[in-house]
């Protein structure tokens, strides 16, 4: 019997190859790209952040640190730029281990409190209130914005945690933030923890924040 013949795009064989060939591929393309994230991705230590080495996740103590929003040309989009010392609730020498437990109690309010059912954080959340992230970067806590006369403060980390213990005094917005009922304690823990935030380096997102005329994040 003459035997017919068929193209390659009907072999069994072909597809069974093929599809051995990309799934390996993909594996180690996948693993290659792990690799090459993690360590980008990872807090880096305290001696680090002394030795001014580039990173994308400071450590804790950065909290000891002045935070600027740059615009970067060769990267298209801001980057947090950690500074020189700054005081930080009075004080810009917290250890390792102190600033580590402020972040953590902060992390562990703002999951106690569920702040993302209204706010994202990195992405994450809900999209009623803004996106907190670069929060700690909004203008509107600098002297130049509104929160400081509002709340009778001097710094940034000062208005910002009157702000958490009574939002509803110091509305800035048509939507209401609600009373959560944050202690001193817990909202200074807040701040450390969203200032930790604004410094990682996360590509520029979110992408408007700084650049909408009138919102909490105009710049
Ligand atoms: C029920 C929704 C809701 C919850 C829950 C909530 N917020 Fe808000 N938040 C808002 C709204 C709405 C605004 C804008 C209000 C304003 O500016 O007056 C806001 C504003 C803010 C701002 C100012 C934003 C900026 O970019 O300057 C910060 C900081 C903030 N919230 C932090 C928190 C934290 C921390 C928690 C949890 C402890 C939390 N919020 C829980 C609704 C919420």
């Amino acid at each position: 019997m003459e035997e017919r013949p068929t193209s390659v795009w009907g072999s069994t064989r072909f597809w069974r190859k093929s599809a051995g060939w990309v799934t390996g591929v993909s594996a180690l393309l996948l693993i290659w790209l792990s690799a090459d994230t993690v360590p980008q991705i990872s807090m880096r230590s305290a001696e680090d952040l002394d030795a001014g080495k580039p990173m994308r996740v400071p450590p804790p103590t950065v909290i000891n640190h002045k935070i600027t929003y740059e615009f970067d040309a060769r990267r298209g989009h801001e980057i947090p730029i950690i500074g020189e010392k700054e005081a930080f609730f009075g004080r810009n020498d917290y250890s390792e281990e102190e600033a580590n437990a402020l972040l953590t109690h902060g992390k562990l309010t703002v999951q106690a409190k569920n702040c993302m059912s209204c706010h994202t954080l990195l992405g994450n959340g809900g999209y009623y209130a803004p996106d907190l992230t670069k929060a700690w970067l909004d203008p509107a806590w600098s002297d130049q914005g509104p929160y400081m006369a509002m709340t009778g403060t001097t710094s940034r980390e000062e208005a910002m945690a009157k702000f958490l213990m009574k939002p509803s005094t110091y509305p800035t917005h048509a939507r209401r933030m609600p009373e959560l009922g944050i202690t001193e304690d817990e909202a200074k823990a807040v701040v450390a923890f969203l200032k930790h935030m604004a410094s990682i380096d996360t590509n520029g997102f979110p992408r408007n924040f700084a650049k909408i005329n009138g919102g909490v994040n105009a710049k």
